[in-house]
């Protein structure tokens, strides 16, 4: 269970203005209702999903590891589901390598040698076929799979994942081919093969399949959330801090700053998105929280239930969640409006939930903004820019 506190501490001026958002809600729900772009709230085929499930079976039984090549909505989703599962001092057990989002010539390099005695094969995830970084780092793989396998075998080592648009991935020979609906954006399409394929390789796709589409039970919720938000934003708390008290959870944060600040974050509007981790950032960004301008506000996203260790008769956890209450009744005393967001524990149906959550919470949120919570113009400038710098030797 999720349980949403969007009162306890928050300032009561800003409580009483929420009937003023309420009276929107009618109003956003219709908006998104009728967005073109909202096929990421309808349910995916069975097909899919085992299509999905074979193909991730196929790369387990004849590959060392799966290099998944992708930037931004094409990858953070399946990057921070993973990375939030991940034992600590352990990988997982079918190796995922993430590329695509550097072009430090000391990570390929590096990324080469890693590769050099595996068998190894390529997710090049792109909705657009356009984007720079994933283009060149794609075609730097497939020069290093050429000169290993020879031409006629490099499509056995790849997968594509795009649009069925025609555009110049859609075109490539591969092993096995994926759809991204035209109707979901990059960073909604968590329940997409953009993110399920790498994900199938590890978990059990149909119980996060199962948990996301427990998500849409939260309407109600999800508006509360952008309703508060929104508020906050307009009495001047502008930046959004999330916190988070599982180093694991850093990628999911990540992904949480891209959902909202590529949704929101236009025309001159929208809250800025940062992240805490404690307690280890309350002996950094815990002073400016506590007593510095008073732009933000947070939202903590925790849970409740983990590993049993006992130190001095007294279960870790629990001292754990103490400490964050005391932080949340500090930032709070230092006039810091707080959200709380808690899962009794954190497993792949909640976090799956939650993320359907969020992405409800973004777009209802891009609509109070009055901007198309969809598209993101201002990315596609440096796309733009790069793409007349590089077209003569990158292949967009
Ligand atoms: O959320 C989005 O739409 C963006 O972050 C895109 O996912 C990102 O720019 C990558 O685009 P593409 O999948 O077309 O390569």
């Amino acid at each position: 269970m999720i349980k949403f506190d969007f009162e306890t501490h928050v300032d009561s001026n800003i409580l009483e203005e929420y009937k003023e958002v309420l009276n929107k809600k009618e109003e956003v729900l219709e908006q998104f209702n009728n967005s073109r772009m909202i096929g990421w709230s309808k349910h995916i085929g069975k097909n899919n999903l085992d299509k999905i499930n074979n193909t991730a079976n196929y790369i387990k039984e004849n590959f060392d590891c799966l290099v998944v090549v992708g930037v931004g909505g094409s990858y953070l989703g399946s990057y921070a589901f993973s990375q939030t599962f991940k034992k600590y001092f352990k990988p997982h057990p079918f190796e995922v390598i993430y590329v695509g989002t550097t072009l430090s010539t000391k990570f390929l390099n590096d990324l080469l040698v890693e590769l050099e005695d595996k068998n190894y094969c390529v997710n090049v995830i792109s909705k657009t076929g356009k984007t720079m970084e994933t283009n060149m780092i794609y075609n730097f793989l497939k020069e290093d799979l050429l000169r290993r396998y020879g031409y006629e075998s490099v499509k056995d080592h790849v997968i594509i994942t795009t649009s069925d648009d025609g555009n110049n991935l859609d075109s490539e020979p591969c092993l096995e081919k994926f759809d991204i609906p035209k109707n979901i954006a990059g960073r909604y399409s968590f329940l997409t093969a953009a993110h399920l394929l790498p994900l199938a390789t590890n978990f059990d796709i149909y119980d996060i399949v199962d948990g996301y589409y427990e998500g849409a039970n939260l309407i109600d919720e999800a508006f509360n959330y952008a309703g508060i938000r929104y508020l906050l934003f307009k009495q001047g708390k502008i930046v959004e801090n999330y916190s988070i008290h599982e180093e694991h959870m850093v990628a999911f944060t990540e992904w949480l700053k891209q959902l909202f600040a590529e949704t929101e974050g236009k025309e001159g509007k929208g809250i800025l998105p940062m992240s805490t981790l404690y307690t280890r950032d309350l002996h950094s960004l815990g002073q400016f929280i506590q007593e510095g301008n008073k732009i933000l506000f947070e939202t903590f996203i925790r849970f409740k239930k983990s590993n049993i260790i006992n130190y001095k008769s007294l279960d870790i956890n629990d001292i754990n969640n103490k400490v964050l209450d005391s932080v949340i009744t500090a930032h709070h005393k230092g006039n810091t409006n707080i959200l709380e967001i808690t899962m009794d524990e954190l497993n792949v149906k909640e976090l799956s939930k939650l993320i359907y959550f969020f992405m409800l919470s973004a777009s209802f949120s891009g609509y109070l903004f009055g901007v198309n919570p969809f598209d993101h113009p201002g990315v596609d400038v440096y796309k733009e820019e790069a793409k007349n710098l590089l077209d003569e030797v990158i292949n967009f």
